[in-house]
């Protein structure tokens, strides 16, 4: 969601930095572009609704730039236009912004006042109009940084520049992701340090209240009192940045091919000397109960987790979404652990909601995917989940990354207060050990999932329930088919059908669920045959050998609790997946979403 590059050198183009670093950015999501550079001493701007690509063959190829910033917006206030787009430029000063100024329509009436006038809906032309104003009132830069901090309400990471001040651009940082790349005679900022890799892997990250004046041999950063402060220059160090599609059609598609690997990479360290290595993780034994927040399919992955601490280890675990946990009151105390789960580590809910604990200085865990990101520096202990980069935006290998390393947290635990045997715990390792085997066949049996994609395919709505476990893997389900096919996908309890949702089933409804629960598989099954009843066609998975030929029945190998939601999901993730591929929708990059969500 929004990316921002800025770039400056004294003997290089920056040009095809900023844009590679704008398609680098893509994946976030977005739906307009702009640039801002230097040339001849005037500052060029060019935006554009749609692709980079298309900003790209707006430039002047021969155009060359010592200087300049450029973005990737994704449409919060007014629509996605080249008017909307980023940069906005007031007077004598151009910015892009990340972010949401929440206070912008009391920001704009007061500037009005000032004469000043306005050409789009933007809070970020505000935002602009705000700097300028200051600028010229003050006249100093600290001061005017120092204004605007106090006087806007939001999230922001803003990249400035100002016409007399040409050799520099100025960063303000404020809960929306930004680093500063350095390296030789050239410095870049991004939003995701993942973006500028092939520059450097060199960065200093911003805390929110900090800015920072950016030249080509210096990085200056200050605290909103605008002493100078001595930050540490980090140095990451990714192997695998290998973002592309390879002979696959779409990274979805590939990623979910990674499981076969990724699964067992997360929690390897782990299990690779049985029981001695689970006690690597951490000891949860001296918390009373436990609290998961996250969002998306995060929250799914929660949920699960969820299920195994209370059915395997009796521990207590409420989930909350991360953006409604702020909101309500969660008993939370020293002795509760919160755990918080995010593939980014980016996502503005999760970050707000962990910050809120911390406050209160509560106890707090991640798992997130990507290393050095926001979320994995304010934990206190950080578990990475090792999916790789992950580039369509809806999530398939984190999920299951995040479910495996939930389950041998899981399994720790209920070794440490003795709620699982020592020979259980050895079972589940082993099948852990052969996760590749019993899923390859579920990830090569293509002809059956597509087969049921093109049954769906056409259909506007479509229902996924399950009981239990299966519910929460229903409610993962549902969501991957909506966020890339467009159908409308729900996710129910099977047993609360009959208190409404059945009255939406009508002839050839599709009705997807799995039992995997030999204590519920009968009542799920009694649902469905409602559902039969009513005209709907079912398509279930099973792993036991139920048989019905009114059903369409797909087997699932049989596993421990533990395996059973990545036996489930591939295949709700690949249904998804060959229905969207069917519709010819944007699959890696589907409309309105964006991967990393940095605004509340
Ligand atoms: C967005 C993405 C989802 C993701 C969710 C949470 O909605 O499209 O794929 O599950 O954000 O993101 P996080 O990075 O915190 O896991």
């Amino acid at each position: 969601m929004c990316g921002i590059v800025g770039a400056v050198s004294c003997d290089r183009n920056i040009l095809p930095i900023l844009i590679t670093g704008l398609k680098n950015l893509e994946y976030r999501g977005y739906d307009s572009a702009g640039i801002a550079y230097l040339k001849n001493n005037k500052i060029n701007i060019f935006k554009t609704s749609g692709k980079v690509s298309k900003l790209e063959n707006k430039l002047n190829k021969s155009d060359y730039s010592n200087i300049g910033i450029a973005h990737t917006r994704w449409a919060t206030h007014g629509k996605a236009n080249n008017v909307n787009a980023h940069p906005h430029r007031v007077n004598h000063v151009t910015i892009v912004h990340n972010g949401i100024i929440e206070n912008y329509e009391e920001i704009k009436e007061m500037l009005r006042e000032e004469n000043y006038s306005f050409k789009s809906s933007t809070d970020t032309e505000v935002a602009c109009a705000l700097l300028n104003y200051y600028l010229e009132k003050f006249n100093d830069i600290d001061k005017t940084i120092k204004a605007f901090i106090s006087k806007v309400i939001g999230s922001y990471a803003i990249l400035i520049f100002i016409d007399n001040d040409l050799d520099n651009l100025y960063v303000i940082k404020k809960e929306s992701p930004l680093v500063i790349g350095v390296s030789n005679n050239i410095n870049i900022i991004s939003s995701d340090i993942r973006a500028i890799l092939k520059y450097t892997n060199k960065y200093y990250i911003l805390d929110d209240f900090e800015y920072a004046k950016v030249s080509s041999n210096e990085v200056i950063i200050k605290n909103s009192n605008g002493d100078v402060l001595n930050k540490e220059l980090h140095t990451i160090n990714i192997k695998d940045n290998d973002n592309s599609k390879g002979h696959y059609k779409h990274f979805m598609l590939k990623e979910i091919m990674e499981q076969k690997d990724t699964i067992y990479k997360t929690i390897e360290s782990y299990i690779k000397d049985g029981i001695t290595s689970l006690k690597a993780l951490p000891d949860l034994t001296k918390y009373k109960d436990i609290t998961i927040v996250g969002c998306g399919t995060a929250y799914h992955a929660c949920l699960v987790a969820k299920y195994l601490f209370e059915e395997v280890t009796n521990m207590r675990c409420n989930v909350y979404l991360a953006s409604e946990f702020r909101y309500q009151n969660n008993f939370l105390s020293k002795d509760t652990l919160t755990i918080f789960i995010s593939q980014s580590g980016e996502t503005a809910d999760t970050i707000a909601a962990l910050k809120l604990v911390k406050s209160k200085n509560y106890p707090t865990l991640g798992i997130v995917n990507v290393e050095n990101s926001t979320m994995s520096y304010l934990v206190d202990t950080c578990l990475y989940t090792k999916a790789g980069c992950e580039i369509a935006v809806a999530s398939t290998k984190a999920y299951t990354a995040q479910v495996a390393l939930l389950s041998v947290l899981v399994l720790s635990h209920g070794l440490r207060n003795k709620s699982i045997s020592k020979e259980k715990v050895l079972k589940v390792i082993d099948e852990f050990n052969n996760i590749e085997k019993l899923i390859t066949p579920l990830l090569n049996n293509r002809k059956i999932w597509k087969s049921i994609a093109k049954n769906i395919y056409k259909e506007e709505d479509i229902f996924y329930i399950g009981r239990g476990l299966d519910y929460y893997l229903s409610m993962e389900g549902a969501l991957k088919l909506k966020e890339i096919s467009y159908i409308h996908s729900e996710a129910y309890a099977a047993g609360e059908l009959k208190h409404g949702t059945i009255s939406l089933i009508k002839k050839n409804t599709p009705v997807i669920s799995s039992a995997t629960n030999p204590n519920l598989n009968l009542k799920t099954i009694s649902n469905l045959k409602e559902v039969l009843a009513r005209g709907a066609i079912i398509y279930l998975l099973c792993d036991d050998n139920y048989k019905d030929d009114n059903f369409t029945i797909i087997n699932i190998p049989k596993a421990s609790l533990f395996i059973k939601p990545i036996l489930v999901i591939i295949p709700y993730q690949l249904i998804a997946y060959y229905t969207a591929n069917l519709k010819g929708t944007d699959i890696d990059k589907p409309k309105n979403l964006a991967k990393s969500v940095t605004v509340e």
